[in-house]
């Protein structure tokens, strides 16, 4: 059976919009439903606000999975993780983008663009959006992330 494509919203800062749109032109060209919440220049701006844009199409249905591009990713993680209902994932290696999906069905994955090239930007995004959650039908994957979630809710 053919899966259909996942939606994909991206986001970046200043520090990450080459990547980004990069990376866009990738999933594109592969026939994926893209989401460009921006940024798309250079200029200094504060990547909290575009991850927040990002990760609200991803609770509200509209997108399936966000990609999100600053200096490190770690901020766009920090922030990103604060939007109820995001799992975001801050990777630089394919082992974790793939296990982050499999186990922890994150839903976000953070890019840092002065940590990886395009390159390997491009395979982690790849494996990240190809890889499904191990956890749909029950089991321990999906206690673990049901867990996660009552912590959520303890804290709003
Ligand atoms: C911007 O200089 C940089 O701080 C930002 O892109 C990001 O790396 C923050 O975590």
């Amino acid at each position: 059976m053919m899966e259909t494509k996942k939606r994909l919203v991206f986001a970046a800062d200043h520090a990450g919009y080459l990547l980004k749109n990069a990376l866009i032109a990738v999933f594109k060209e592969r026939g994926y439903e893209i989401t460009d919440v921006g940024v798309n220049s250079g200029e200094s701006c504060d990547y909290p606000i575009y991850a927040e844009k990002a990760c609200n199409l991803v609770v509200a249905g509209e997108a399936d999975l966000a990609i999100l591009c600053c200096g490190t990713g770690i901020g766009m993680s920090i922030a990103a993780n604060k939007v109820k209902g995001i799992r975001a994932a801050c990777c630089s290696d394919i082992f974790s983008a793939k296990y982050t999906r499999l186990h922890n069905d994150a839903n976000a994955l953070c890019l840092g663009a002065r940590v990886v090239g395009e390159g390997l930007a491009e395979e982690l995004a790849t494996v990240f959006v190809e890889t499904g959650y191990e956890g749909i039908d029950g089991g321990k994957h999906a206690r673990r992330v049901g867990l996660i979630t009552e912590i959520e809710n303890k804290n709003k």
